[in-house]
């Protein structure tokens, strides 16, 4: 067989929708006899029906072999794993054979042999008769079983080779996980229907044969390329209203879900039933961390009921058409969708875009059949809103011929495809990781032209997505509010879609989660594959939690006894919600009251709450918005939206009662307070009876994924940030004891002068103040500002008042409320696949540690709001994993007080932290205040 064709496939059928037909089918998913072969170039004798496959191995399909034990997985982002010498393939090309038998019922005649996906190329036997071949991993194929069936027993035979001209075009940013990964079935369906549904109530169809009726709108037997008006409610991913449609004809009756709405571009901004769309989206792979892209049913509705409970209003295929059923759930539950095609070339990008099929007539018919197979199949979703023509293939004239053929098959869905600026191709302009600047020009219309001035007004009046943004590899991404800011300020904007859903850990059994190089890939991207939202066991990670704040779809102002809200859904008011206000003092309730929010929203007067008790602590007002019943994605309860306000309290009582106390010296033990010093080094050993060590200046961090890919990582590690050297140059007691010392890296004559002033105001209470002042021209921003306490290990809980209850960095943690919150200290951690920082509770006034009954315990609280990082192994240790069981607990506690740290942003791919939130040295002050608790 001609691996190296350019030719898409042989003795398919025509493509056609994804329908639900009541014509009989048979479904050969299950176990199949499977025998993997390392090169492509073996006898295939066994498509005989006699053949005998007693010896082989079984299969589960839909599945990929590398996950059950036959090869295994490989990732890579960018880099082709062969060598980039179009239309040829290696030798070495992992080749699955496959072998079913099935019986077909009495009576059975003809029908056709439906494949759902196939990664890669597959070529196909009924009976001993090759059928053809197919390519176009993730896109549906059929073959005429007719001629070819008997009654009884029949075998079918699949070989599918991993590597063929076609794995050219399947480049994208994932696992080359190969097999018959969706499902197959016999079918003897042949209908094919093109539904035409408008937002005001216009209806036809396009099909061969057969007659529409919805009976929910009393439409009966309307006949095809007939047009009439009903009277329905639009679809919206907010009201995902669905008619139940029946397309009759001769041979069998097919159902469908038929939503009423219109997509248009007018003035430079989309629009969904004539209204202005705001894209709060997420690029979707199809990822589970055992089954790679054979994504159970369950989990994509997981998938699409997370994304609604997290205010996710629309999703980017990337980069392939998904399964079909994803697609129906998105019609059921309410998303948006962009539908990309099954095209990346993007590792021609590293040979300088040469022969890139892209641009190479040679390919057209490839290309052209991946973007029919595509729109055929999807074109009834009222949920799919825009056609994409892949991801990442450069540009070049066959993008025209996609879109020629795409414009004329289905005029009323614009076209999107990134790679090509100029945008010949498209309808919106589209862009992957503008930094919030460019995003902001774009929206003022003030982009740079391009060079053609016809190309360049053209480009100008589109609307404006970011198909990619918000980086979301491990710790972040940071800037999504001040992206979403301009989002919705600009009206060109239309939004976009974070990168990426999820997490392509693969489960393993040495590592939790494996990732690129974990299977000895000679070539692989390491942890890129680790940049979703959600980890690989779709446990919502704090960048989750962040977008669901930023997508809000109520937002609260506050006013003097009053809040505003706004209703910031596009399409529906807010009577579906319920409404109600908290009063919290030092984060306990004291009083809760519903609110009467008009469906429209509005001013609404805030109740008063009862006068606060003397000494009660902070006054926080919380307002929440949430569902007053059953959504079909969220039940009654769940909370959509909430706002925060501090409000009037009295001042708490000033310092502690009592008098000062004095240092003293005995058996070489300085005392003070709570705390035992050594009197030499002015060091504290003991607080409170614990054995602890430092405090320290610390100025390091763990590097996140985003410092390291954005360089800030390296540059911190050459200046030495993580082998800081303490020097004390001066101990005095006095009133209290004062400590001066100098930390600094070796090798540089940067530094900083640290003087730790600590006094007992009364009782065992111990105050320390730590003053920094920096020596030198400190070129980069610094990671961290604050100090490190060792605490002993039974130390295993902590309450704080302050943001939580998740992690929060300066551009990051919108998600964090105030309040009074509680955690072990190992549920501090956020347990990202590829270890870094991460865990940091922000703006923390208290908190008290404490352990087992019969273990002291203490307070710390700070004269102004300090960052709080707890773990079990120190910063090094953190650095130096690389997956999660790296993380071993040790059997101390080591406790990060900050002033201050350096921003998140999301430089893995994209803008770095904002400038406001770079963390440079200045001199600076931190007090806190240590009692017994
Ligand atoms: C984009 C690409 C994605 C992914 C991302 C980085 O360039 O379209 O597929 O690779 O970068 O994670």
């Amino acid at each position: 067989m001609d691996l190296e064709t350019f030719a898409p496939g042989s003795g398919r059928l025509e493509p056609r929708a994804a329908l639900r037909s009541d014509a009989p089918a048979l479904d050969l998913d299950g176990l199949w006899r499977f025998r993997l072969s390392p090169v492509a170039d073996v006898p295939d004798d066994f498509a005989r029906p006699g053949f005998d496959d007693s010896a082989w191995d079984e299969l589960p399909v839909p599945a990929h072999w590398p996950l059950h034990g036959h090869g295994a997985p490989a990732y890579t982002n960018v880099s082709y794993p062969f060598p980039v010498d179009p239309p040829h393939v290696p030798d070495e090309n992992p080749t699955g054979d496959y072998r079913r038998a099935f019986d077909l019922p009495d009576g059975w005649s003809g029908g056709r042999l439906r494949f759902e996906g196939v990664d890669s190329f597959a070529r196909v036997w009924l009976n001993g008769h090759e059928l053809g071949f197919s390519t176009g991993s993730r896109l549906p194929v059929e073959f005429d079983a007719g001629p070819w069936l008997r009654p009884g027993r029949n075998v079918l035979a699949v070989r599918v080779h991993q590597w063929s001209a076609a794995s050219y075009l399947e480049d994208q940013d994932m696992w080359w996980l190969p097999g018959i990964f969706r499902d197959v079935t016999l079918t003897r369906s042949a209908a094919d229907v093109f539904v035409h549904a408008s937002h005001d109530g216009r209806l036809s169809f396009e099909a061969a044969a057969g007659l529409l009726s919805i009976p929910e709108l009393g439409v009966r037997d309307l006949e095809p390329g007939v047009e009439i008006t009903v009277e329905a409610e639009p679809w919206t991913a907010e009201t995902p209203r669905l008619y139940e449609a029946v397309l009759t004809t001769p041979h069998e009756t097919v159902r469908l879900r038929v939503g009423f709405r219109t997509v248009s571009v007018e003035d430079g901004v989309l629009l969904a039933n004539g209204r202005p769309l705001l894209l709060k989206g997420v690029n979707r792979h199809e990822f589970h961390p055992d089954h790679g892209r054979a994504v159970p049913y369950g989990t994509m509705r997981e998938d699409v009921l997370l994304m609604k409970r997290h205010n996710v209003n629309a999703v980017r295929t990337s980069h392939y058409p998904p399964h079909p059923d994803f697609l129906d759930l998105c019609d059921e539950l309410g998303l948006w969708v962009v539908d990309e095609c099954d095209l990346e070339t993007h590792g021609f990008g590293q040979v300088g875009w040469r022969r890139n099929p892209t641009d190479d007539p040679r390919w057209a018919d490839a290309l052209l059949d991946r973007m029919r197979r595509m729109v055929e199949r999807d074109k009834n979703h009222p949920s799919v809103i825009m056609w994409s023509l892949g991801n990442e293939a450069g540009a070049g004239r066959n993008l025209a011929v996609m879109a020629d053929w795409t414009r004329e098959r289905d005029p009323s869905r614009p076209l999107h495809y990134e790679g090509d600026w100029s945008c010949a191709h498209t309808d919106v302009y589209s862009r992957m990781y503008a930094t919030h600047a460019e995003v902001e020009a774009i929206g003022r219309g003030e982009e740079e032209p391009l060079d053609d001035p016809a190309l360049d007004a053209r480009r100008r009046a589109m609307p404006f997505l970011q198909c990619e943004y918000a980086h979301a590899m491990g710790n972040g991404p940071g800037g999504l509010a001040e992206y979403q800011e301009l989002f919705e300020r600009f009206p060109r904007l239309a939004g976009g879609f974070v990168w990426e859903w999820i997490d392509h850990g693969l489960t393993d059994p040495r590592h939790e989660y494996a990732y690129g190089g974990d299977h000895g890939e000679p070539v692989h991207d390491g942890n890129f594959v680790i940049d979703g939202l959600v980890f690989p066991d779709r446990t919502p990670s704090p960048g989750l939690l962040d977008l669901k704040k930023v997508f809000e779809p109520v937002r609260f102002e506050f006013g003097d006894g009053v809040v505003r809200v706004v209703d910031r859904h596009d399409f529906r008011d807010l009577a579906h919600l319920a409404f109600e206000a908290v009063v919290e003092d030092d984060g306990r309730p004291v009083a809760r009251f519903p609110l009467a929010v008009p469906p429209s929203g509005g001013e609404v007067k805030l109740p008063d709450p009862p006068p606060p008790a003397d000494g009660a602590g902070e006054r926080w007002l919380t307002v929440r918005a949430t569902l007053a019943g059953d959504q079909p994605w969220a039940p009654a309860g769940h909370e959509l939206a909430w706002s925060q306000t501090r409000l009037p309290s009295p001042a708490l009582p000033a310092a502690a009662a009592g008098t000062e106390v004095r240092p003293e010296t005995s058996g070489g033990r300085l005392t003070l307070g709570g705390g035992e010093f050594d009197p030499r080094t002015g060091r504290l050993l003991r607080l409170f009876g614990l054995d602890v060590e430092g405090p320290r200046l610390d100025l390091y961090r763990a590097p996140t994924d985003n410092d390291r890919y954005g360089g800030l990582g390296r540059r911190w590690r050459a200046l030495g940030l993580h082998r800081l050297t303490h020097r004390v140059d001066g101990v005095r007691t006095g009133d209290g004891l004062t400590v001066r010392t100098r930390v600094a890296p070796a090798a540089t004559d940067l530094g900083m002068r640290v003087t730790w002033t600590w006094t007992a105001p009364g009782g065992d209470a111990l105050d320390l103040t730590v003053d920094v002042e920096p020596e030198g021209e400190w070129p980069d921003p610094i990671p961290r500002l604050g100090v490190l306490l060792v605490l002993p290990g039974e130390l295993a809980h902590v309450t704080w008042f302050g943001r939580g209850p998740g992690e929060a960095y300066p551009d990051t943690g919108m998600a964090a409320r105030v309040g009074r919150w509680s955690a072990t200290i190992d549920d501090l951690q956020t347990p990202y696949v590829y270890p870094q920082e991460n865990g940091r509770r922000a703006d923390v006034r208290w908190a008290e540690f404490g352990g087992p009954a019969g273990t002291p315990g203490f307070r710390v609280a700070g004269e102004t709001a300090f960052g709080l990082t707890a773990r079990r192994w120190s910063t090094a240790e953190l650095e130096a994993a690389r997956h999660r069981p790296d993380l071993v607990p040790g059997d101390r506690v080591h406790l990060h007080l900050d002033l201050a740290q350096q921003g998140i942003g999301t430089a893995t791919c994209g803008p770095g932290a904002l400038p406001r939130y770079d963390l440079h040295a200045t001199s600076a002050t931190l007090r806190l205040r240590f009692t017994r608790s």
